[in-house]
């Protein structure tokens, strides 16, 4: 897809179709104003007639009739004027966008932004549309069979916006672009299945993304080399599997050298059957999704590389599949991090912590400005927050601030929880260093502490995606998350 932004009126630019808001009680915006007067009134006609009131979610082309630049009018509902907002405009663009898909339109204008929108300003308005217009076109890695369903025509999106604005929009088409294509390639190594997306095959999409950019480098770790590192926690996951584990260093070099990087940690579980603590059977497919922490720091990376962001960034993914088998970790078991400290893992399905406490050992050596580890961690943190917002922990008031700021700025919204003592405490055990689980009771919370242990000295916060990361039941497959946030973090964040 090609974006670009454009100055110039609904009124006079040509195209196949413009799109315009309305807002409840069939209230014109500034620009479908201009665009009745210059179609001879069809918008007009259309409102006189009550065939569109403006709630969100409503689309409606006019396609007969009409006169001036646009060969297609779609009119897309904004809801009420008051309260008016991001997440208004964000359901706008996906309603468009999901009927441009359908329809022959080979280019299309919005000209939603063309007014300043409450909370959004030129930048982060039109960053939001080329993302949510990329996200809404994406489409599953097609493994059916049979017939494959017709390409969306659109090829070319313009953004209307204001002189003032031109510049703003330019930088947050560049940047909601590379957002939209990192989130692409999170969704499609999350979206395959297991039995494609192994640790193996990550290990080669890395690759391919240094092949790709020239400021990308990776190293890909083998087994035996994990082993060299003393990551007996990491190893204590991977042992009940036939599939190979790997650990992979993903660098970018946006700017000097000798500037610290940012390490992203991501959990890259390719398939989480619990291990010997065996998962229950519904919805076990699901657990393909496990590596979506990994697949995050790959889009996030991808992202960066694709504006050529002026930051640095290490992203670190341990990934191996947790499975059962006859020389599979046992409930009890007693293992040695990479940082010395010994744990009794009491429950195998708790894995995630287990092979991320070793990557942030090993992240230590590229002296990071922050660590950020990413996790489907836990179920948890899907009972606390649901689909909506992930969970934010981290010690460091600054570093949650900001991850949360960037959070809010993109629509990918993290909620802080706590990360104390009294949480830690759980975590005992009367045989190692500590437990990998607790009870019961505050589980995301203490997952997140078991990670804490880890991070002495480190600016360290994790995000827990588990409600986050992929929707369920019909809907089901990657969403993507949380990139947006990553991505405005490393752009604007401290
Ligand atoms: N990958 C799961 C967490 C998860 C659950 C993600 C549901 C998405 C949806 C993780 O490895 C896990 O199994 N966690 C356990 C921890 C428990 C044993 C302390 C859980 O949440 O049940
Ligand atoms: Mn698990
Ligand atoms: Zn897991």
């Amino acid at each position: 897809m090609q974006f670009y932004a454009t100055a110039s009126s609904a009124a006079r630019q040509r195209s196949a179709c413009a799109i315009v808001g309305i807002h409840e009680n069939a209230e014109m915006t500034g620009p479908a104003r201009e665009l009745d007067r210059a179609s001879g009134r069809a918008i007009s006609r259309v409102l006189r007639r009550g065939d569109f009131s403006g709630k969100t979610g409503e689309a409606l082309p006019i396609m007969g009739g009409l006169r001036g630049p646009a060969e297609r009018v779609l009119l897309v509902g904004l809801g009420a004027k008051k309260g008016y907002g991001p997440r208004a405009y964000r359901r706008a663009v996906t309603v468009a966008t999901g009927w441009l898909a359908k329809s022959g339109a080979a280019n299309a204008i919005l000209y939603l932004p063309a007014q300043p929108i409450p909370g959004l300003d030129a930048y982060y308005a039109a960053r939001l549309a080329a993302e949510v217009v990329a996200a809404t076109l994406y489409r599953i890695p097609d493994l059916k069979s049979g017939r494959k369903p017709p390409q969306p025509k659109l090829a070319k999106f313009g953004i209307g916006v204001r002189s003032v604005d031109l510049a703003g929009a330019r930088r947050g088409i560049r940047d909601g672009r590379g957002i939209g294509i990192g989130m692409a390639l999170t969704r499609d190594l999350a979206n395959l299945p297991a039995n494609v997306c192994t640790p193996s095959y990550l290990a080669g999409a890395a690759r391919r993304l240094a092949k790709e950019h020239r400021k990308i480098r990776v190293r890909v770790l083998d087994e035996r080399a994990i082993r060299r590192l003393r990551m007996g926690s990491f190893l204590s996951v991977t042992r009940g599997s036939d599939e190979p584990p790997r650990l992979l260093v993903i660098e970018y070099f946006g700017t000097k050298r000798s500037a610290a990087p940012v390490a992203l940690v991501g959990k890259g579980i390719t398939f989480d059957t619990g291990g010997i603590s065996l998962k229950q059977p519904t919805a076990m497919d699901e657990m393909k999704f496990d590596m979506t922490g990994a697949a995050s720091v790959f889009g996030s990376i991808k992202a960066l590389a694709t504006t050529g962001a002026a930051v640095n960034v290490v992203g670190i993914v341990p990934t191996c599949e947790n499975m059962p088998n006859g020389r599979a970790t046992k409930p009890g078991d007693i293992v040695k991090s990479m940082a010395g400290k010994t744990i009794e893992v009491l429950n195998t399905d708790a894995e995630g912590r287990l092979i991320l406490c070793d990557a942030i050992t090993y992240a230590r050596r590229f002296k990071p400005r922050a660590v950020v580890d990413i996790a489907t961690l836990t179920g948890a943190c899907v009972i606390a927050l649901g689909g909506h917002y992930c969970g934010l922990f981290s010690p460091d008031d600054k570093l949650a601030a900001a991850l949360a700021a960037a959070g809010e700025r993109s629509g990918d919204r993290a909620w802080r929880m706590p990360v104390a003592e009294e949480y830690s405490e759980l975590l005992k055990s009367n045989f190692a260093d500590f437990a990998n689980v607790a009870g019961r009771e505050a589980g995301a919370i203490t997952a997140a502490c078991f990670l804490w242990k880890f991070t002495e000295g480190l600016r360290w916060a994790h995000l827990d995606i588990a409600g986050t990361a992929y929707l369920t039941g019909s809907q089901k497959g990657s969403t993507g998350r949380p990139v947006p946030l990553l991505v405005d973090w490393l752009l604007h964040g401290d």
